[in-house]
């Protein structure tokens, strides 16, 4: 089926959608991101992404493309015009194109590119996957160090993912001076002794949206949290261990560099927390 797809104040089907060859999210990777999810057809934490987005314009000194109401104008007519029930909704902004290629920034004046188009996932809350659990790999972070900001310099992740799958793996985690970052698309946590263990937020990792839900509803679960810098080895060593982001939801994950966790299947507080969100995420879409 043919997507309508959004470029610039205009609803097109996804053939005829047109960006220029000088754009700098094309030339530099010089754009930001976000991606949301949809259940029973409706956006899941709409203002997290929102807000998300802001910062990462904010601190790369992009200029907004339109109003807060206006983004979820539009992303709420996509879903519709392209009929989805559960998938993803993804968004870039770039700073747009002086109509040349040059490293310095064009004048303020230049106008934001701004695309977004909808990808339909039926099944995606009640997902294989998340029943068999991820297996995943570690790898070395060599990313660079603002990874706060969403970006769409993605290709170390993409690579990532292909190591993974080299290994016979799903993901893979990422290592920096000893300790895990996050996963290649997500954030990272284990559970050892009922107790979930996370990176605390800085610039090395992305604030993820889905993360930042999770933690509020497992405290208020009262499950005990600790945001601490991990090595592998703890992960390794854990009881169960998940991964957090707006398309996998909490996603369990049952092995780490070979070695099994628990009795290999998920683990019942990466499930819990996963019933939790899709419920509590369900009733608060829009
Ligand atoms: N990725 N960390 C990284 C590096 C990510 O790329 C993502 C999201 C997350 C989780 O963030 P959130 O909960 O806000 O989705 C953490 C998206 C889903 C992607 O690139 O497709």
């Amino acid at each position: 089926m043919t997507r309508t797809v959004y470029v610039n104040g205009e609803y097109l089907p996804e053939t005829e959608a047109k960006v220029s060859i000088f754009d700098r999210g094309f030339l530099f990777a010089d754009a930001v991101y976000e991606v949301t999810s949809i259940l029973d057809g409706k956006l899941i934490d709409f203002e997290g992404h929102a807000v998300r987005l802001e910062r990462s314009l904010k601190e790369l000194d992009m200029a907004s493309p339109c109003s807060k109401d206006e983004l979820l104008e539009i992303h709420q007519k996509l879903v519709e015009l392209n009929d989805i029930n559960e998938g993803l909704i993804y968004l870039q902004v770039s700073r747009g194109s002086d109509g040349d290629r040059d490293f310095v920034f064009p004048s303020a004046d230049t106008k934001p590119t701004l695309v977004l188009f909808t990808q339909n996932k039926p099944g995606l809350a009640d997902s294989d996957a998340s029943r068999k659990g991820a297996k995943v790999i570690s790898i070395e972070d060599i990313r660079w160090g603002r990874r706060d900001i969403k970006t769409v310099q993605l290709l170390y992740p993409s690579m990532g993912k292909m190591m993974a799958k080299a290994a016979g793996a799903d993901d893979a985690w990422m290592i920096e001076d000893g300790h895990v970052t996050e996963g290649t698309s997500n954030n990272a946590y284990f559970v050892k002794d009922g107790t979930i263990v996370t990176r605390p937020l800085s610039n090395d990792i992305l604030h993820g949206i889905t993360r930042k839900a999770v933690l509020r509803m497992a405290e208020e679960a009262q499950m005990k949290i600790e945001e601490r810098l991990f090595t592998i080895d703890e992960a390794k060593e854990a009881d169960e261990a998940f991964t957090t982001s707006a398309s996998a939801f909490v996603m369990p994950v049952v092995e780490i560099d070979g070695q099994q966790l628990g009795d290999g299947t998920p683990g019942p507080i990466a499930k819990r927390l996963r019933e939790i969100y899709l419920e509590e995420s369900r009733a608060a879409a829009i």
